[in-house]
């Protein structure tokens, strides 16, 4: 049977879409006068702020504004972007009538009459106080499992650099003892030199790991590739072992990125520790950083990136473990040796930076572990 309800009176839109209005509960939906004088009031914006309609109907909107933001002329400020853009957006603490507040997602967009004059402005409230603690929450979780991650890399390291601090105190010991016995001054001065030389090479070290323990807060700054690349090599040959060669190649001039500089290190050290983790006896790896011009090729990617690229000759992956690799908590590795978050800790870097990871890998064949990292957006002199 055709209905008969779809022979729309001239009457019915402006009803129905009254109506429409009128039953959004989850959005405050109202009208303002060009001066910001509220003219209408859906449930939703009863909902949401507490006000009915006979409450507010008349007064201006910045009734919902805090005393702060009131202070700094937010109403006017938006209410003139959408008057002269057209639109304007927000996101913002307001206030309901009980004076408790409430994060919102606001628009606010003019309304023109058929001869394009402007009536009034239709502004859209949406309460996302959840949808915002949801995202520092994440965060948090995220800034955690960063420290637990730092905390294993700092294990690993320590590991290596202690071995590597007793070979410089061997050293600094048996100068100074052979200094001391040195017939001649010139003997004595080169005991010296040892000396200095193992000394500062210990300072070195305790403050590349120092700067890598200190890196707190999330922090996005502009980096300079090679300079990062320079504090994670020295700190990571101290975990190799010497039946372990790494070959590290900077292409000069390397354009800046714009990243936090702890994560980065950390998914420099993750990836390469994985690659030491694959070798069983001898190998070697090589970490190649370059500028690279994508076209769609990873992850449809496009632009200029640089890109990390960490291959190793160990075991492989076999077709079959491959897919999971980047999955959180998933490891083949013992218990106390794998923990399964280093990969994803590296695919949410890359895809929370804009950039993108790619693998390679062959049982047998070894692994190519590449990062892409977008080149600084006011970047000068980019050379692929
Ligand atoms: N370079 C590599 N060579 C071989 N296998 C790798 C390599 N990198 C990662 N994998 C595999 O991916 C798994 C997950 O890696 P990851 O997330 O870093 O966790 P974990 O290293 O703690 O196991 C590893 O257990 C390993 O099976
Ligand atoms: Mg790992």
């Amino acid at each position: 049977m055709v209905s008969t309800d779809c022979q729309v009176n001239s009457e019915m839109p402006a009803h129905r879409y009254e109506q429409l209005v009128q039953s959004v509960v989850d959005y405050a939906i109202y009208m303002l006068d060009t001066t910001g004088h509220i003219a209408s009031w859906n449930a939703g914006a009863q909902r949401i702020k507490g006000y009915s309609a006979d409450e507010v109907v008349g007064r201006h909107f910045s009734l919902f504004f805090t005393p702060e933001d009131c202070a700094e002329g937010k109403p006017e400020q938006l209410l003139r972007q959408a008057l002269e853009h057209g639109v304007s957006r927000h996101e913002g603490w307001r206030q309901r009538k009980d004076g408790t507040r409430f994060w919102a997602l606001v628009a606010l967009d003019v309304v023109r009459d058929d001869q394009g004059q402007i009536v009034g402005l239709a502004k859209v409230t949406r309460d996302i106080t959840d949808r915002r603690e949801s995202a520092m929450q994440l965060d948090a979780v995220r800034a955690q499992l960063f420290e637990a991650q730092k905390l294993e890399a700092l294990g690993q390291l320590a590991g290596g650099l202690a071995h590597d601090f007793n070979n410089l105190l061997t050293i600094i010991l048996s100068s100074a003892r052979l200094a001391l016995a040195a017939p001649d001054p010139e003997r004595a001065q080169r005991m010296l030199h040892n000396i200095l030389e193992a000394g500062q090479r210990g300072t070195d070290l305790t403050r590349q790991l120092l700067s890598f323990a200190r890196h707190r807060k999330l922090e996005v700054t502009c980096i300079e590739p090679a300079k990062l690349i320079d504090a994670t090599h020295g700190l990571l040959v101290h975990a190799l072992p010497s039946s372990i060669t790494l070959d590290t190649r900077v292409q000069p001039d390397l354009p800046n990125i714009e990243v936090d500089a702890g994560q980065l290190q950390m998914v420099l050290l993750n990836l390469l520790f994985n690659a030491r983790d694959a070798i069983a006896e001898e190998g070697h790896i090589a970490l190649t950083v370059e500028a690279v011009l994508l076209t769609g090729e990873v992850d449809g990617l496009h632009g200029r990136f640089v890109c990390f690229d960490v291959q190793d000759s160990g075991e492989g992956i076999a077709a079959d473990v491959l897919p999971r690799i980047f999955e959180p908590f998933f490891t083949t590795k013992p218990f106390g040796k794998g923990t399964g978050l280093g990969l994803s800790q590296v695919h949410g870097f890359a895809r929370q930076s804009g950039g993108a990871v790619s693998v390679h890998s062959e049982l047998g064949g070894g692994t190519r572990m590449r990062l892409y990292l977008p080149v600084h957006s006011s970047q000068p002199g980019f050379k692929p």
